[in-house]
């Protein structure tokens, strides 16, 4: 008989192991009209892996995001996320399914509270209705509460204690990158696709950003990490895709890519300093 217990072994392996599916682009292709910014690309990212994209200025990676997202359909090839092609759905369908994103340009509402962007990123998710609302029925007390004590936790979680009450606008600029991914999480993604999350920082910061980083996976959370600075991503990721030019040129872990000829010479050669 083969044993058909369930495996509750906790998974201590995550990252190392190889997990489900949890996006996969098949020939995924994008023109703006003459340009074509994404270019016949497929990869598969797994539950619990820190996935890094990479490649020169205008390779497409933020193309790729904006793809993912329901920013921009593809021209042809498919993305499917947790086993739902994406095709034709709306952006906050897609956050509902579990993947959130920030932005290379940050992108808060500079006029409200920290606390108060984070708010919003958990509203994706609000089961409350309007009367319920409306009247503040003992229903909608209690997910309130839950909602802001979670809010504050991500806060704190991501290194902005002791400032949730200060508008966005007023925090560092660290902060405010910290701030979009507190938001990020706060829609409680599967997927939690990060661009350029270390633009502008100090190696200190970039230290503290590959634990926080660490910590989300930790939690459970895949990770999808556009970076530019390589120490950071060689650091943290598990495999990496290389686009240049909106195709994909390598695809593995970061030993891998640091040792290949044609990333070395599409991206690293000009960077070999912060490659080593
Ligand atoms: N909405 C758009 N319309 C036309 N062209 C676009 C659009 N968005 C991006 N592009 C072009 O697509 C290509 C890929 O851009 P993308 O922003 O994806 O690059 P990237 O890899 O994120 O670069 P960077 O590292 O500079 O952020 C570029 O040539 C860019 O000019
Ligand atoms: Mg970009």
């Amino acid at each position: 008989m083969p044993d058909t217990t369930p495996d509750t072994t906790p998974d201590t392996t995550l990252g190392a192991k190889k997990g489900r599916t949890v996006l996969r682009l098949t020939n995924a292709t994008l023109r703006f009209g003459g340009l074509t910014a994404l270019n016949d690309v497929s990869f598969e990212i797994n539950e619990g892996e820190i996935f890094g994209l990479i490649g020169p200025n205008g390779a497409g990676k933020t193309t790729c995001f904006n793809a993912m997202t329901g920013v921009y359909a593809l021209t042809s090839g498919t993305i499917e996320f947790e086993g739902n092609d994406l095709a034709g759905r709306k952006r906050h369908k897609i956050t509902k399914l579990g993947m959130a994103r920030t932005f290379q340009n940050i992108r808060l509402f500079k006029s409200m509270t920290a606390l108060e962007n984070v708010m919003v990123g958990a509203d994706v998710h609000s089961k409350v209705s309007f009367f319920e609302a409306l009247f503040r029925l003992p229903r909608h007390r209690t997910t309130e509460a839950e909602a802001l004590e979670r809010a504050r936790e991500l806060l704190n979680l991501v290194g902005i204690e002791g400032r949730h009450d200060e508008l966005a606008a007023n925090l560092s600029y660290g902060d405010q990158r910290r701030l979009e991914i507190a938001r990020a999480m706060a829609t409680k993604p599967t997927l939690l696709c990060l661009d350029e999350p270390a633009a502008g920082f100090n190696p200190a910061e970039k230290q503290r950003l590959m634990d926080l980083i660490r910590k989300l996976r930790d939690r459970g959370v895949t990770v999808l990490l556009i970076e530019h600075d390589m120490r950071l991503v060689m650091g943290v990721t598990d495999r990496i895709v290389v686009l240049e030019f909106g195709r994909k040129i390598a695809e593995g872990t970061p030993a891998e890519i640091r040792d290949n000829p044609a990333v070395i010479a599409a991206y690293l050669g000009v960077e070999e300093e912060d490659a080593s």
